[in-house]
């Protein structure tokens, strides 16, 4: 048997392979990616002999043999340039992506996007039905492939088939906007199990079921054309361990102390890290410093704001924007109120291995998660996770999946700049015994609903649906 003709009894389906191609030298690699789904997929992947990935290499054109990368078996699904502008940053990121965050840059509903959604849609299902083996589990994650399901269902309706969405499925009223909702429900509806970051979003996509099929739904259970899909919120969590391993490496917090003492040493240290996107709220949190500086609460002699903003998707409508109006804002902010050398805000427009991520983490004194729209969010959950010793304060948007559990953050809502600043102002002066007993309780919850026990509880609920 070649390894093309090999069955498998466990295929995983994502936009993005576990592993992504760098340069080294005159050569090329792969590495594996970093971030929450390859994490929570190693245990139930890694070295499992009977368990494949599919999903693009992250070049478009490229369409490799399969290959083995950290005991992830990998299947490249190509992608060609064309499809990539159509697909990936047009219908996924500029229709899908801005109407599930609720809108807060206009979709664009364009028909050539749609048709090469279908098109790669149908590729990855075509995928899967030949890499599974009779009766395998197969699962599909995020709004890329919503319409896999239902493709797969139709040629292996002897698969076992889970979804799991990690955005936000939004409010019924928005979602009926979308010219496909009902091609896209029938494409969900294919999956056994679906699974959602959060209560609110399984019950939106419930009630968006009911209004465009007229189906009504028992509980969280659909009945359809003689079958049955259950719907469920599966909160996806982070890699306890390996946090906690790098918080104890004398390596990392070395480099802790010494991105401290680069700052300036100053008594309080404010952080945000994201991927530079319009949904997560870069430019609230900054004009809610400005007005703090301004105002006095806080002061630039002991206060300093770094600001991680990860390069991403800067072709699509949107992202050139938030990224000029932050920087901007970082230009106007050092510039009223930086002294030589010593700006107040650091900003970094790159991308930061998670080695030095914790390192900032551990020296974050108030950890600013402010999106306006965010399905979980791992990094508020980083943050809490290198915390050993309680200190430190959260100040989370309440309109992300993590709100849901770390209660007893520092709650905000990102539309409200008078409160923002009060939170952020509370915090920077927060005593530690307060701030202890609310970090003790988040990171128990942290702790308890780790990546790998998210995975394996939506795999245990997918075996054992009907
Ligand atoms: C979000 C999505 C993921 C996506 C990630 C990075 O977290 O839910 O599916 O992979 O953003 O975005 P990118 O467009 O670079 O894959």
């Amino acid at each position: 048997m070649t390894a093309e003709d090999q069955k498998w009894s466990f295929v995983v389906a994502a936009n993005r392979l576990p592993v992504r191609r760098v340069r080294e030298g005159d050569a090329a690699k792969w590495v594996p990616s970093p971030g929450g789904l390859v994490s929570a997929m190693r245990p139930v992947m890694s070295g499992n002999p009977n368990a494949v990935w599919a999903g693009w290499p992250g070049v478009p054109g490229l369409g490799a043999e399969p290959f083995d990368v950290d005991g992830f078996q990998c299947h490249p699904v190509s992608v060609s340039q064309g499809e990539l502008q159509l697909f990936y940053e047009g219908f996924s990121n500029a229709t899908l992506w801005p109407l599930f965050h609720d809108a807060l840059v206009p979709p664009e509903y364009h028909r050539t996007w749609w048709d090469a959604y279908r098109t790669v849609n149908q590729r990855y299902a075509d995928t899967v039905a030949d890499l599974a083996a009779p009766g395998a589990a197969v699962w599909i994650h995020d709004y890329h492939l919503l319409l896999v399901p239902g493709l797969l269902r139709k040629v292996r309706p002897d698969l076992r088939i889970g979804f799991f969405l990690h955005i936000p499925f939004p409010a019924r009223e928005l979602y009926i906007r979308l010219p496909w909702r009902t091609e896209i429900i029938d494409g969900l509806l294919g999956a056994d199990l679906i699974g959602l970051q959060t209560p609110l979003g399984a019950d939106n996509f419930c009630r968006a079921v009911t209004r465009i099929t007229g189906i009504k739904t028992t509980g969280k259970t659909i009945h359809h054309n003689g079958r049955t899909t259950q719907v469920g919120a599966f909160p996806i969590g982070i890699d306890t361990e390996r946090i906690a391993g790098l918080v104890a490496d004398p390596a990392v917090q070395a480099r802790a102390v010494e991105i401290r003492q680069s700052l300036g040493s100053p008594a309080t240290v404010l952080l945000g890290v994201d991927r530079l996107d319009y949904t997560k709220g870069i430019e609230v949190r900054l004009r809610a410093f400005r007005e703090l500086l301004a105002e006095r609460r806080l002061s630039v002699d002991d206060c300093v704001l770094v600001q991680i903003a990860e390069p991403s998707r800067s072709q699509v409508t949107g992202y050139a924007e938030v990224r000029r109006e932050v920087e901007q804002l970082v230009g106007d902010v050092n510039g009223n109120f930086g002294v030589m050398g010593r700006p107040v805000v650091h900003y970094l427009h790159q991308s930061h291995p998670i080695e030095e991520l914790v390192a900032m983490y551990l020296i974050a004194d108030v950890m600013l998660v402010t999106p306006l729209r965010d399905g979980m969010n791992l990094v508020a959950k980083e943050y809490v996770a290198c915390r050993p010793d309680n200190t430190g304060v959260l100040v989370l948007s309440e309109f992300t999946g993590a709100a849901q559990e770390l209660r007893a953050a520092e709650l905000i809502n990102p539309h409200d700049i008078e409160g923002l600043k009060s939170a952020m102002e509370a915090a920077a002066h927060r005593p530690s015994a307060e701030a202890g007993a609310a970090m003790r309780t988040m990171r128990r919850l942290v702790r308890s609903n780790t990546a790998q026990r998210w995975a394996e509880r939506f795999l245990a609920r997918l075996e054992a649906s009907p």
